[in-house]
């Protein structure tokens, strides 16, 4: 049997892609658009996509006839392509579920910590040349042991965030569209939004992208929270109205937000990069060099098992 040609849209992991190289007939093609996506796929068995590649209908009725038979996204995350034209198509789609839960977890965390402790507002003064020394008064900021955490969105990584935050001894409220009796069996309390929003001093939001969570914190829902309150988002940037969580920011509704991921995405609100309360990441969740050669992996076995005739273990959709 001939070896298969994966189409890569963006450099994988080192490791990961010598494994590629090793297995199959690899081209790589960064920075396409979706129709020039869809005519580099010609005499291509599969496509290694992104997020940032915007798989839709006009795509998929592009490739729909030729030879690509598995779309492997290189994510958890899937709302950039189209899983019905997909579906039409004849084209089998996959993620990268579980690989990523730790180390978005992790860098859950990681911000949560930055935004009460005013890190990289101390950074900067350190790194400025312009510290006169230790003072009583000196970037004072909150202390996350014993403070009251609200998950918005109880799926794998809204719960691994919570179990990384149980050193704290915090108290743990959740959102979610369906109720969690293995979350609840660990003490975290089922309760609506808005009341999360208005008793939690951190809120963390863990949501897939998407038309159903689009904007769910809008101005209204962020006059809510707490003045001392924190927000953090590892999840997908639409879920916040960035407008107004700017202007929830400016006028002290909250204390302040730890962003890994924008509405806008890779473009960030030029006021946000002003304000001092906010700690900003770029969509780093899942950067790790073992979890991106672990995302990237599980795309090979996706792509593998698609083309040997077998339903990957990750699909998303159904062929018939
Ligand atoms: C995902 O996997 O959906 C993340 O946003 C990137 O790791």
């Amino acid at each position: 049997m001939s070896a298969p040609r994966i189409l890569i849209s963006r450099e994988l992991e080192a490791g990961a892609m010598a494994q590629f190289a090793a297995s199959a007939e690899v081209t790589l093609c960064e920075g396409l658009t979706a129709p020039a996506l869809a005519e580099a796929l010609q005499g291509q068995d599969a496509l290694v996509s992104m997020l940032s590649d915007r798989l839709d209908a006009a795509f998929f009725e592009a490739v729909k006839g030729g030879t690509l038979k598995v779309i492997a996204n290189h994510a958890v995350g899937y709302e950039n392509i189209d899983l019905e034209a997909a579906t039409a198509a004849g084209i089998w789609v996959c993620n990268t579920p579980d690989v990523l839960t730790e180390a978005t977890a992790e860098m859950t965390l990681c911000l949560a910590l930055a935004l009460a402790r005013r890190l990289t507002e101390g950074q900067q003064l350190a790194r400025s040349g312009q510290w006169q020394g230790w003072a009583p008064t000196q970037l004072l900021g909150s202390s996350l042991v014993g403070a009251t955490i609200g998950i918005v969105g109880a799926g794998r990584i809204g719960r691994a965030f919570a179990g990384l935050m149980q050193g704290f001894g915090p108290q743990v409220l959740y959102f979610n569209r369906s109720r969690k009796p293995e979350f609840e069996a660990t003490g975290a309390e089922f309760c609506s939004l808005e009341h999360l929003l208005a008793a939690a001093d951190l809120i963390s939001l863990h949501l897939p992208g998407g038309q159903a969570t689009h904007h769910l914190l809008n101005a209204d829902r962020l006059a809510l929270c707490k003045p001392t309150a924190l927000l953090v988002n590892t999840g997908r940037g639409s879920c916040i109205d960035e407008a107004a969580l700017v202007r929830a920011l400016q006028a002290g509704q909250l204390a302040g937000a730890a962003l890994d991921v924008y509405e806008f995405e890779p473009q960030i609100s030029s006021v946000l990069l002003q304000l001092p309360n906010v700690v900003l990441s770029p969509h780093l969740g899942s950067a790790t060099v073992a979890t991106r050669r672990a995302m990237a992996l599980t795309c090979l076995t996706n792509i593998q098992q698609a083309l040997a005739g077998s339903r990957p273990a990750q699909a998303l959709n159904q062929l018939s």
